[in-house]
C-alpha cells in the first residue's frame, strides 16, 4: 500500500456500500432498480456514512446472468438508463463525498458481445475465434466436450457450435470465456478501464478475478476436489486446477499499472475465491490489485472461536505483503447473514453483532445493500427464480435470488416504495413493513440507526495507521479485542455473561445491567 503523508490511501479504511442495481431502487417504474432510482437515495447513502459505492454491473447484457454477461461494457443498458445517467450519478455521488466504483468482468464476454458473434462466424482457425478458448471436441467425431470441467452454474463447461467446435464456459453458456494469452484481450481491457476511469470512476471490483489464467493444455480437473454450490460459500480447492493459476497475477498487474497511471488513487479489489488468506494476499502485492475481498467472515460458521481463527489469519496473511484487509459479510452470490446465522430474530441478532465486529476491525470493509436493514433470505416460489443456476443444475439448487430481492423503502406493502410499477422483478415478502427505510428512520432500535451510528463511531475512533487488533482475555464463546479507538466484545454464545467494564458507545442489541446478552456485540472505550 502506497502511503502518503497524510496516512493510508481512502480506500484502505474505507466503507463501501455494494449496489446491486436491479433491486436498489427503481427511477423510471418498470419494475427494475436502474441508475436513476440510485441518484434519487444518493442522500440517504450520505446519511449512512458509506465511504464510496461499488455498482454491480449496469452494462448492455442480454441479462442471461444479471448483468455479469456483458455485451458492451462501454454502454448502459437501457434498462439501467443512459451513459448521461451514470455522469449525472457520479457528478452528484462525488458532490456528497461518495465515491463510485464499478465492476469489471474480465473472464468472460456475453454471447451477444460483438466479438463473439464474429467469432462464430470466422470458423475454425479465425483470428476472432482466437479471442475466445475454442476447441475441438474428444471422440471419434468430436462429439465430446475437450475436457470434464463443470460450469458453476451447472452442467458441462463447454457448448458446441454449429461447426462442431466447442468453446469453454466457467459460468453460463452465454458467457464465452475470453483467452488472455491473446494479446487483443488485455488491450480490450485496458481500453475499457479507461474509458471508466476518464469518466471520473474511482476504483473497479474485478469479477472473478482468480480465473482469467487457465492450466496449459485445459487438462481435466478432478470432479472429487469440487463443493457444489449448495454446500455455501466453500472456496475451491487448491487442487481445483480451473482457478487461481499463477498466470492470473501477471494480468492485474495490467490493471494496475493503468491505474496507477490516473492521478487521485483510484483503486481495484478483486473478487478471488481461493482456499485460504494465504493464497488471497498473492492477489495484493504491492503491483497487484489494491484490495481483495476477504471471505473468511463469510465461510465462517457463528461462533467465537471460528471468528477469531478468521480475523487472525486473514489479519495475518494481509500484513505479510503489507495490504489491508477488506472485510466482507455478504454479496449477491451469497445467503444473508441473517439467513446464514440462522434466520428469523436469531440471525438478525446474531448478523448485527457480526457486523459491529466487522466494521471494527482495520482495512476496508464492504456492506452489501439491505445488510444495513438486516433482511433475510427471501423464500421465493419456483416461478419468480431467475439465477441461471436454478435452470443449469436441472431445478436442484435454487440460486442466488433469494439475497437479491429489492429494497424495501417506505409503505405497508409490496413494492413498498421501490418502484412505482404494481410489482419488483423479484417479488418482495409482504411482511416487509416493519423493515423499510422509512419505519428504521424513526426506530432507535432498528438495524439502519445501528449502521448508522457504527459507521459514525469508525470514523471517529478508528486509527487508520492499525494493521493489527489486540487480543484480549475472553470468557468461553466470546471474542474480545481492542482495535483503534475501541474495545469489542462479542458474546457468541447462548447465556448472557458479564459486561467487562467500559463505557458502552454501541451495543448491537438491548442491554442489560452489567451483563452482554447472548449473541449480542458491544463497543467499549478503549
Ligand atoms: C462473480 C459474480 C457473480 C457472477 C459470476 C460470473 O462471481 O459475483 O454474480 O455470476 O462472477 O460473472
Amino acid at each position: 500500500m502506497t502511503k502518503s503523508a497524510s496516512g493510508p490511501p481512502w480506500w484502505a479504511t474505507a466503507v463501501f456500500y455494494q449496489v446491486y442495481p436491479r433491486s436498489f431502487a427503481d427511477g423510471n417504474g418498470d419494475g427494475t432498480g436502474d441508475l436513476a432510482g440510485l441518484r434519487s437515495r444518493l442522500g440517504y447513502l450520505h446519511d449512512l456514512g458509506v465511504d464510496a459505492i461499488w455498482i454491480s454491473p449496469f452494462y448492455r447484457s442480454p441479462m442471461a446472468d444479471g448483468g455479469y454477461d456483458v455485451a458492451d461494457p462501454c454502454d448502459v443498458d437501457p434498462l439501467f438508463g443512459s451513459l448521461d445517467d451514470f455522469d449525472a450519478l457520479i457528478a452528484d455521488a462525488h458532490a456528497l463525498g461518495i465515491r463510485v466504483t464499478v465492476d469489471i468482468v474480465p473472464n468472460h464476454f456475453s454471447d451477444e458481445h460483438p466479438w463473439f458473434v464474429q467469432a462464430l462466424a470466422g470458423g475454425a482457425g479465425s483470428a476472432q475465434r482466437a479471442k475466445f478458448i475454442f476447441r475441438p471436441g474428444r471422440g471419434e467425431h468430436g462429439e465430446l466436450p475437450p475436457n470434464n470441467w463443470p460450469s458453476v452454474f451447472g452442467g458441462p463447461a463447454w457448448t458446441r457450435v454449429a461447426d462442431g467446435a466447442w468453446y469453454l464456459h466457467l459460468f453460463a453458456p452465454e458467457q464465452p470465456d475470453l483467452d488472455w494469452t491473446n494479446p487483443a484481450v488485455p488491450a480490450e481491457f485496458e481500453r475499457i478501464l479507461r474509458f471508466w476511469l476518464d469518466r471520473g470512476v474511482d476504483g473497479f471490483r474485478v469479477d472473478v478475478a482468480h480465473g482469467m489464467a487457465k492450466p496449459a493444455g485445459l487438462p481435466d480437473v478432478d470432479l472429487s476436489v469440487i463443493p457444489s454450490r449448495e454446500e455455501g460459500a466453500t472456496m475451491p480447492s487448491l487442487d481445483d486446477i480451473r482457478w487461481d493459476r499463477d498466470g492470473v497475477h501477471e494480468y492485474h498487474r495490467i490493471f494496475r499499472r493503468v491505474l496507477d497511471s490516473y492521478p487521485g488513487d483510484r483503486m481495484a479489489v478483486g473478487e478471488a475465491w481461493v482456499p485460504d488468506p494465504e493464497r488471497l494476499a498473492r492477489y495484493v502485492r504491492p503491483d497487484e490489485l489494491n484490495l481483495a475481498f476477504n471471505f473468511e467472515l463469510v465461510k465462517a460458521h457463528w461462533g467465537a472461536q471460528a471468528f477469531r481463527d478468521a480475523i487472525e489469519r486473514s489479519l495475518q496473511a494481509m500484513s505479510g505483503v503489507g495490504a489491508p484487509c477488506t472485510w466482507v459479510l455478504a454479496n449477491h452470490d451469497v445467503d444473508r447473514a441473517a439467513s446464514r446465522y440462522g434466520g428469523g430474530m436469531l440471525g438478525v441478532a446474531r448478523a448485527r453483532a457480526a457486523a459491529l465486529v466487522q466494521l471494527s476491525l482495520p482495512g476496508a470493509a464492504y456492506v452489501y445493500n439491505g445488510d444495513e436493514l438486516g433482511l433475510d433470505n427471501v423464500a421465493l416460489p419456483d416461478s419468480a427464480l431467475q439465477d441461471p443456476t436454478w435452470q443449469r443444475s436441472g431445478h436442484t439448487e435454487r440460486g442466488r435470488d433469494g439475497e437479491r430481492v429489492p429494497l424495501p423503502w417506505s409503505g405497508t406493502a409490496p413494492p413498498f416504495g421501490f418502484t412505482s410499477a404494481p410489482a419488483s422483478w423479484l417479488p418482495m415478502p409482504p411482511d416487509w413493513g416493519a423493515l423499510t427505510v422509512a419505519a428504521q428512520e424513526s426506530d432507535p432500535a432498528s438495524t439502519l440507526l445501528l449502521y448508522r451510528r457504527a459507521l459514525a463511531l469508525r470514523r471517529a475512533t478508528a486509527d487508520p495507521c492499525e494493521s493489527s487488533v489486540d487480543w484480549l482475555d475472553a470468557t468461553q464463546d466470546c471474542l474480545a479485542y481492542r482495535s483503534g479507538g475501541v474495545v469489542v466484545v462479542l458474546n457468541a454464545g447462548a447465556s448472557a455473561v458479564p459486561l467487562p467494564a467500559g463505557e458502552v458507545l454501541l451495543a448491537s442489541g438491548p442491554m442489560e445491567q452489567g451483563v452482554l446478552p447472548a449473541n449480542t456485540a458491544v463497543w467499549l472505550r478503549a
